[in-house]
């Protein structure tokens, strides 16, 4: 029996839904599946699989740093067949090709390629009123990420695979954000720059719980402290049930090009959005809320 590790990363759960549904596909053609989310500690090594799948969110037109770091981490793979998913809330960039130009470099060979929207909780968004992509991913793209993963099954016995496209490159001012929020930038430079008001922190470690990193800890005082590795993914100032915490991302430096996302987004009829109210560590959509 052909054995596959996926191993993907997720802070939503999207992700992890999609790759749930590659596993049921790969699984129905009679591939035993291990799924690894890196947020639950190192994936395992690689001896012993027949295929590997990488599956991520797009973070800032790329992809988060603990994606790019496992995937340089991973030995010479010898020609063993890899695929990639990643999830998108508006536009996503290069992250598809950083990542399967990544894995052809370290020897891997491509059997397949996917993506799906994602709802896409990014804290500038939310707090201009807007959940981008809220439904996603939907039902017919979970289908189609099980028909993804049959289909794999299937190029794994010896149907040719078609290479996809590269997707093509993002916009100049999308480059600029991806530039101005690069990890070199993070390490050295964002990562002291996280400010909690301590007036308003009460302590409670939500951030830290939060953190897919584990890169806060508390001080004395309990309130927390960032280390450098940082993913800016800015969940803990997104969860804080008392706006505590200010990261970098919130200042003004920011807004024109979170402003600048948002027309853009909201002005491309593909992409859905609902309008939300998001305090207090809490998202509420205001469409449920006048069905309610
Ligand atoms: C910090 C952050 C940055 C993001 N940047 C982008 C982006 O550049 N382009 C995009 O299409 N979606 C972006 N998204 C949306 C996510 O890629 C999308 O919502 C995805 O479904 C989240 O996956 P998860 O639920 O598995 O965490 C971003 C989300 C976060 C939290």
């Amino acid at each position: 029996m052909a054995k596959s590790l996926i191993v993907y990363f997720t802070q939503g759960g999207t992700t992890g839904q999609v790759a749930e549904a590659i596993a049921t596909g790969l699984r129905s053609k009679e591939h035993q599946v291990d799924l690894h989310n890196m947020s639950y500690g190192e994936p395992p090594n690689l001896d012993g699989y027949s295929l590997l799948g990488i599956g991520l969110p797009v973070y800032i037109f790329r992809p988060p740093f603990k994606v790019i770091e496992y995937l340089q981490s991973l030995p010479e793979l010898k020609g063993l067949p890899v695929f990639v998913f990643l999830l998108h809330g508006t536009h996503p960039g290069e992250t598809g090709n950083i990542v399967r130009d990544a894995l052809t470099h370290k020897g891997g060979h491509e059997v397949g390629y996917f993506k799906a929207m994602g709802a896409d909780y990014f804290l500038g968004y939310l707090q201009r009123g807007y959940l981008f992509s809220p439904n996603n991913p939907t039902a017919s793209e979970l289908d189609s990420a099980q028909a993804f993963g049959r289909n794999i099954a299937d190029l794994m016995m010896g149907i040719k695979y078609i290479k996809q496209d590269h997707d093509s490159p993002p916009s100049f001012v999308y480059r600029l954000e991806r530039f101005l929020t690069n990890k070199w930038l993070v390490k050295c430079f964002y990562s002291w720059l996280f400010f909690v008001k301590s007036k308003k922190c009460t302590s409670c470690g939500i951030c830290m719980k939060v953190c897919p990193a584990r890169n806060i800890t508390e001080n004395k005082k309990g309130h927390p402290v960032w280390g450098r590795n940082c993913l800016l993914c800015l969940y803990c100032e997104m969860k804080c049930p008392t706006e505590a915490i200010l990261s970098p991302v919130s200042w003004p430096l920011f807004s024109p090009f979170i402003a600048y996302n948002v027309w853009k987004a909201r002005n491309n009829s593909s992409i859905v959005h609902a309008r939300v109210i998001h305090e207090r560590g809490r998202t509420k959509r205001l469409d449920q809320a006048q069905k309610k």
